[in-house]
């Protein structure tokens, strides 16, 4: 286990008019090798839950264990902070606003330098987190950070992280305010780090399907406390729920129930894009007799959702409504059978 939190609760403003309850009696562990999404609505106290990990907010009560370092709500012993942020590397939201060197170079250093490393292994560990991130070390270390774009900035800030070699990555709405490319180049990025950098991440969102196309587990907080912690296929089996704390489901998975609805044999095993572009084709290749793969093709799931959404403004009745892109596939596939 490389976290272990008990009992953990934390109010704001405590003893004051403005008294909130922000975390309420979390249980969690975190394991070596997690891929853990955390979702929840704004407020349910995702921000102030990871805060607590890197050591920046004190537990009220109860307690949290990282790797050999113990946070309690004990004055002492003291807890040596730079030992815990080098185990476990936070990127906040919007780290881009904490970029202060006037070159990225010097910018990436800080951390690493912090923790004492000597010259040349600062200078490595910079290369190569930047190298990481995807950009061009000779391209950008003379640059300054302002003078990148907004998705640059946020790797660069991500670089910084990594040139510190956390054991693990806790990153806090990673594609806030980025535009759908930017939001990509992250969400890869993202996977990337899993492979090659942390093999422990944790991923805050409040957008389901970004979480979906990564997450082997899903923990989900609502008013303050964690009400799931599932595997990432066994979360929706919850939908209903999950729609009643006003959390979205993912797309593929509204659509595959539409088309149930639709008399259409679709599998109950359908969460991603990529999951809902397979058994399409498998459907069609059932209907047509042929043999066409779904590999390699690039399906556009939020295309594929605005047809879906405009085609429901219409309002169509339930016998008529059409699934855009998957007209050819109708009921009559079921009744083949
Ligand atoms: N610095 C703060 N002072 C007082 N209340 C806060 C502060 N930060 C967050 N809160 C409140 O604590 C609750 C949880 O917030 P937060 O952890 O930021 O949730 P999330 O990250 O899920 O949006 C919310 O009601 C929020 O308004
Ligand atoms: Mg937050």
């Amino acid at each position: 286990m490389s976290i272990v939190i008990k009992n953990l609760s934390f109010t704001y403003s405590r003893n004051t008019p403005y008294e909130k309850k922000a975390l309420d009696n979390i249980n969690l562990e975190i394991n070596e090798g997690d891929f853990l999404g955390i979702i929840g609505h704004t407020g349910s106290g995702k921000s102030t839950f990871i805060q607590h990990i890197n050591g920046l907010i004190k537990p009220q009560e109860g307690e949290i264990e990282i790797f050999d370092i113990k946070l309690t709500p004990a004055k002492r012993p003291r807890v040596d902070l730079k030992a815990l942020r080098s185990q476990v590397g936070m990127v906040f939201q919007y780290p881009e606003y904490q970029l202060f060197a006037d070159t990225v170079e010097k910018d990436v250093a800080f951390g690493p330098k912090n923790l004492g490393l000597p010259a040349d292994e600062i200078k490595e560990r910079v290369k190569q987190a930047i190298e990481m991130v995807g950009l061009d070390y000779e391209a950008v270390k003379d640059r300054a950070p302002f003078e990148l774009s907004g998705g640059q900035k946020r790797r660069v800030a991500i670089a910084g992280i990594i040139a510190m070699r956390p054991k693990m990555l806790i990153l806090d709405e990673p594609t806030a305010g980025l535009d759908p490319y930017g939001k990509e180049q992250i969400l890869n990025l993202i996977v990337h780090l899993k492979k090659h950098c942390s093999p422990t991440i944790v991923v805050i969102s409040h957008d389901i399907d970004e979480i979906t196309r990564f997450a082997t587990r899903i923990v989900v907080f609502n008013d303050s406390k964690i009400v799931y912690d599932e595997p990432m296929r066994e979360l929706f089996k919850h939908s209903h729920m999950l729609n009643q704390m006003g959390l979205d489901i993912p797309r593929a998975v509204k659509i595959a129930n539409a088309l149930r609805y639709k008399g259409i044999d679709v599998s109950d095993d359908i969460v991603t894009a990529e999951d809902l572009l397979k058994e399409v084709v498998r459907l069609y290749n059932k209907k047509h007799n042929t043999e066409k793969k779904a590999d390699g093709v690039s399906f556009d799931l939020y295309d594929f959702s605005q047809k879906w959404a405009a085609a429901e403004d219409e309002k169509p009745t339930p016998e008529n409504a059409p699934a855009p892109d998957a007209d050819n596939i109708t009921p009559t596939d079921k009744q083949s059978e």
